[in-house]
């Protein structure tokens, strides 16, 4: 049986299985700089041992703008290619490719993205790159989207009819209820990109927690919790991970050098800010069950405790 793994070190990445593995994609550490600081250079080893170190299944990214000249992300072939090459080697199986759609780039065309998808996947089994790639998109909110979704001229992630990425103006945020009611009434399911990166939704986090009761998706960007976007970002997505009000880890990114298809580090943060199992969800089965089009539960929020003084309202004296 062939199965690829990715080894780790450290004690949180070191559950052993007794499983027969033929193919183990071993990280090799190294220190760098601050002997506390290691960072893992990674190199494919053939094994085959009764005592593998288990960890995550493949990560499955849902938002990344890999398809070259088309939108603000790669903007050529071999940018395309480097992503994609750092993406499997950080242990993605699964992009689904999301060009931006409407807003200003109503130009891209599901049928555009379609073709360039499938020439991607071309090139990446030439250059046997162990990745696949799904079309899909990162679709503005605006006033004609559902006729546009109907029209087949935007896509649903993955092309699959169920999960539609919604992308709102950065800069506000605008009741998001209308729009996930038409969604459903044409049996589709709306994902919030990045609210941790949307200023309405930084003055107004409580709007997150309702937003979810309603059945909202929530996929927040891998950076935010390292803190690329700032600590306002970064803050609010860690609240949203202790909460259990993030469904999706995507890494919405844009190129090789910055903004990259990295989706471990977050991986990880959430795994030490949550549990193993939680990251799991976030970052590999939720993501996958939305590549095959299939439904995913929504997991209870968790509620901040009340406390006696939050219960009467007291803040502490300035
Ligand atoms: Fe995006």
């Amino acid at each position: 049986m062939k199965f690829a793994l990715t080894a780790r070190r450290g004690p949180l990445y070191s559950r052993l299985s007794s499983s027969h593995y033929s193919k183990l994609s071993c990280a090799v550490g190294f220190i760098e700089g601050d002997a506390r600081r290691l960072s893992f250079r990674r190199q494919q080893l053939t094994v085959n041992t009764d005592h593998a170190v288990t960890t995550h299944p493949p990560f499955v990214d849902i938002h990344c703008h890999i398809v070259p000249s088309i939108d603000d992300g790669s903007k050529s072939w071999d940018e395309s290619l480097a992503m994609a090459r750092m993406a499997a080697g950080d242990g993605t199986e699964i992009i689904i490719a999301t060009p931006h759609q409407l807003g200003s780039f109503r130009h891209n065309t599901a049928k555009e993205i379609r073709h360039r998808v499938d020439q991607l996947n071309a090139t990446l089994e030439q250059q046997s790159i162990p990745l696949k790639v799904m079309p899909g998109g990162d679709v503005r909110i605006e006033a004609d989207m559902i006729t546009q979704i109907q029209a087949d001229n935007v896509l649903t992630l993955g092309d699959q009819g169920k999960h539609v990425l919604l992308e709102l103006p950065h800069e506000m945020y605008f009741p998001l209820e209308p729009v996930l009611e038409s969604l459903e009434r044409i049996g589709m399911q709306g994902i919030l990109s990045h609210p941790e990166r949307n200023q309405g939704l930084l003055k107004q986090p409580e709007l997150i927690e309702q937003l979810v009761d309603r059945g909202c998706y929530m996929q927040v960007t891998a950076g935010s919790l390292a803190g690329t976007f700032g600590p306002a970002s970064q803050g609010l997505a860690e609240q949203m991970v202790e909460r259990r009000q993030v469904h999706f880890i995507a890494t919405d990114a844009h190129g090789p050098r910055s903004r990259r298809p990295l989706m471990w580090r977050a991986f990880e943060r959430v795994a030490e800010m949550t549990n193993w199992d939680f990251a799991e969800d976030i970052c590999c089965h939720n993501p996958r069950l939305v590549a095959a089009g299939k439904h995913v539960e929504i997991p209870p929020q968790q509620r901040p405790r009340q406390t006696l003084a939050s219960w009467f309202g007291w803040r502490k004296a300035a």
